[in-house]
């Protein structure tokens, strides 16, 4: 595991932005695996920034995203489809085609998981995730309790639904269930970077990177992970072990 404990927020997004353009760079038909939340807003604006500055090229680049909530559709300003194409890939030259989130409408939730599995294999497996951490230690949007492997339909915990209220008008327009790649999907990724930052993400993320691996703390599985990076600010790591 390698930790890079940044400043405040404007270095932890710098320094994420940094690894993922490095990874574009060297590898320009990559498949970056993308995560939603507040925490890497500040790296896909530095993302953007580096396509203006055609520095980045995204035209080959293939993209997974980890989860979205069940029945809202892509138009929905809260649906994970939407943040994905307001935040980045209205602002990149990435082919919207080669951009995947999971169908929170699908009908067999199952059926639609099984089908994200077999395009990701088929895509090749993904060369850097990155992931964002629930207050609760999620990752994606699983939840704590047990490891499921494949992607799969959640029901999203009170703790998330509380937390994640704050972007929805009122709190009961949050959908209660969730469509999530599951840890095969996060662990098969050839990198993985963990972003991080502020006070509310101390505990779990300690609980994450030096705590016993336990389904209670789904982050804690990274530690099996041979190639994880972490990014996070002074806030978020008050101290490092
Ligand atoms: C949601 C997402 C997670 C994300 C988490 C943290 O629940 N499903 O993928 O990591 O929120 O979000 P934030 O970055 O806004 O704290």
């Amino acid at each position: 595991m390698r930790i890079y404990r940044e400043k405040n927020y404007d270095a932890m997004s710098e320094r994420a932005a940094q690894i993922i353009g490095a990874l574009v760079l060297q590898k320009p038909d990559c498949v970056l695996g993308l995560a939603t939340g507040s925490t890497p807003i500040g790296t896909y604006q530095r993302l953007i920034g580096a396509y203006e500055k055609r520095i980045l090229d995204f035209s080959n680049v293939k993209t997974v995203n980890l989860d979205e909530y069940r029945g809202l559709d892509g138009t929905n300003k809260e649906s994970y489809r939407f943040f994905m194409n307001h935040n980045l890939f209205d602002h990149i030259n990435i082919d919207k085609a080669n951009t995947h989130v999971p169908d929170g409408l699908a009908a067999d939730g199952a059926a639609a998981g099984r089908a994200y599995d077999e395009m990701m294999v088929d895509l090749g497996g993904t060369d850097l995730q990155l992931l964002g951490l629930g207050q609760n230690g999620h990752i994606g949007f699983n939840e704590p309790g047990q490891f499921i492997a494949g992607t799969h339909v959640v029901k999203l915990t009170e703790s998330t639904i509380k937390a994640n209220s704050r972007l929805f008008d009122d709190i009961s327009q949050v959908p209660r269930e969730a469509i999530t790649m599951g840890m095969r999907g996060i662990m098969t990724s050839r990198e993985i970077l963990l972003v991080a930052n502020g006070p509310k993400k101390t505990k779990a993320l300690e609980a994450a990177l030096y705590g016993p691996i336990t389904p209670d703390v789904p982050a804690s599985i990274l530690q099996l992970h041979p190639n994880l990076i972490v990014v996070c600010d002074e806030e978020a790591l008050p101290q490092m072990q």
